[in-house]
């Protein structure tokens, strides 16, 4: 497919993900490399939503390595259980953050970050990588991404 993206910039927020989708999964069909789709969907959200960071940590060797994203320069590594992508990796479920100062043990890559939403990313049983999105706005997470960017989630999870 074109390497374009078409999504209403004026719609609302489920309206975007709803038409970001399947436009996802094109560009991931017929792509085996999983760190170029990783790339492409992390562009994907960023570009669509304005996003402060977006980005993949992927289980490596007993600890979650940054992946392909889009934003600031961010840590590398993250152990299980700790910030909020090690806990969303240890409980394996989505956290919503709506202010990452009250979230004990949160990793402030950047002191910019005011929420954030975290999703494990399933290879069968096992979490295989955690995707991670923060905002520059306090709550800025809500029902509509959870519902959105699970089903993202769940198009990476058909091509593991
Ligand atoms: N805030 C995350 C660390 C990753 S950065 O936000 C990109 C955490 O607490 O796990």
């Amino acid at each position: 497919m074109a390497e374009e993206l078409f999504v209403d910039p004026s719609a609302e927020k489920s309206a975007k993900y709803h038409t970001l989708l399947p436009q996802v999964e094109a560009l991931v069909k017929g792509e085996t490399d999983l760190i170029a789709n990783l790339s492409n969907i992390a562009a994907a959200l960023h570009q669509t939503f304005g996003f402060f960071w977006v980005g993949f940590y992927l289980v490596k060797e007993g600890q979650l390595v940054l992946g392909p994203f889009q934003g600031p320069v961010a840590c590398t590594r993250i152990d299980f259980g700790k910030g909020v992508c090690g806990t969303a990796w240890e409980r394996r479920a989505v956290i919503v953050v709506p202010d990452v100062d009250k979230f004990p043990g949160h990793i402030a890559c950047s002191s910019l970050s005011k929420s954030e939403i975290v999703l494990p990313v399933f290879n069968g049983n096992e979490v295989a990588m955690i995707l991670d999105v923060d905002s520059l706005r306090p709550a800025d997470f809500d029902r509509a991404d959870e519902e959105g960017l699970g089903k993202i989630v769940g198009v990476i999870e058909q091509i593991l």
